[in-house]
């Protein structure tokens, strides 16, 4: 299965995609985590992006289209993958469409403006494996450590309160699009979700969903 997880910075996406590549037993794909792993190893690629990055803007489309391309040809997404925060402009999405890639369902979580703001400022990450925290909805077992590695948990550059609101505002500009171009695609799937509440109960809901398609 082909799905694709649509919402604001903040909205839950990497938290719940680390649910739904378990239960479909499907890849995650995150842009953000492979240009975040760009970044640490001091690449090319990664000198090209991080300012960008750093000030919540979008990396260009030419990037992240070539990025995408050569990860989906891996062996592991052969029978299917989870997109999570790709496609993010209605270029990278032709992009995929044009490339012969049909996607099977579009997952949208809804969160409010006040709320993405208070999780993200408050989000701690564990760069190794994507696992992500908050100090007060999702705390650690130990403060500022990873559960399942002991490995220090660190906080994203772009998670200041000034970048959020930057990065919101490129969200509606340039990402919000998909919402209809998706919707009126008669063989995908388009479930939205509210993703405010407790994380296993949109966990549910997204499962059920999935399931029944709508
Ligand atoms: P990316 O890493 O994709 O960031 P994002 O879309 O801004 O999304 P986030 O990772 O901020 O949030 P999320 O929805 O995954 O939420 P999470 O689960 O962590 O992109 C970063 C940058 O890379 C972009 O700004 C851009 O520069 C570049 N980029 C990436 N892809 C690109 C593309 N396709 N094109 C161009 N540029 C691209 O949850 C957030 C917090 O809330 C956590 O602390 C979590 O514990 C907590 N939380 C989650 N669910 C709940 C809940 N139900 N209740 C309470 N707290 C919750």
């Amino acid at each position: 299965m082909k799905i694709i997880l649509l919402g604001p910075p903040g909205a839950g996406k990497g938290t719940q995609a680390q649910f739904i590549k378990e239960q479909l037993n499907i890849p995650q794909i995150s842009t953000g985590d492979m240009l975040r792993a760009a970044v640490s190893s001091g690449s090319e690629l990664g000198n090209r992006v991080k300012a960008v990055m750093d000030s919540g803007g979008l990396v260009s489309d030419e990037i992240i289209i070539a990025l995408v391309k050569e990860r989906i040809l891996e062996a592991d997404c052969a029978d299917g993958f989870l997109f999570d925060g790709f496609p993010r402009t209605i270029p990278q999405a032709a992009a995929m469409e044009a490339a012969g890639v049909p996607i099977d369902a579009v997952v949208e979580i809804q969160v409010d403006d006040g709320e993405l703001i208070k999780r993200i400022t408050g989000r701690r990450v564990h760069p190794g494996s994507g696992r992500v925290y908050h100090v007060i909805y999702n705390p650690p077992k130990v403060a500022d450590v990873d559960d399942e590695s002991g490995d220090p948990l660190v906080q994203r550059e772009d998670d200041t309160e000034e970048t959020v609101r930057d990065r919101l505002a490129v969200y509606y500009e340039q990402t919000q699009p998909l919402i209809a171009h998706y919707k009126g695609q008669p063989s995908i799937a388009y479930i939205e979700v509210n993703g405010q509440g407790d994380v296993a109960a949109i966990q549910s809901a997204i499962s059920k969903g999935l399931a029944s398609g709508k």
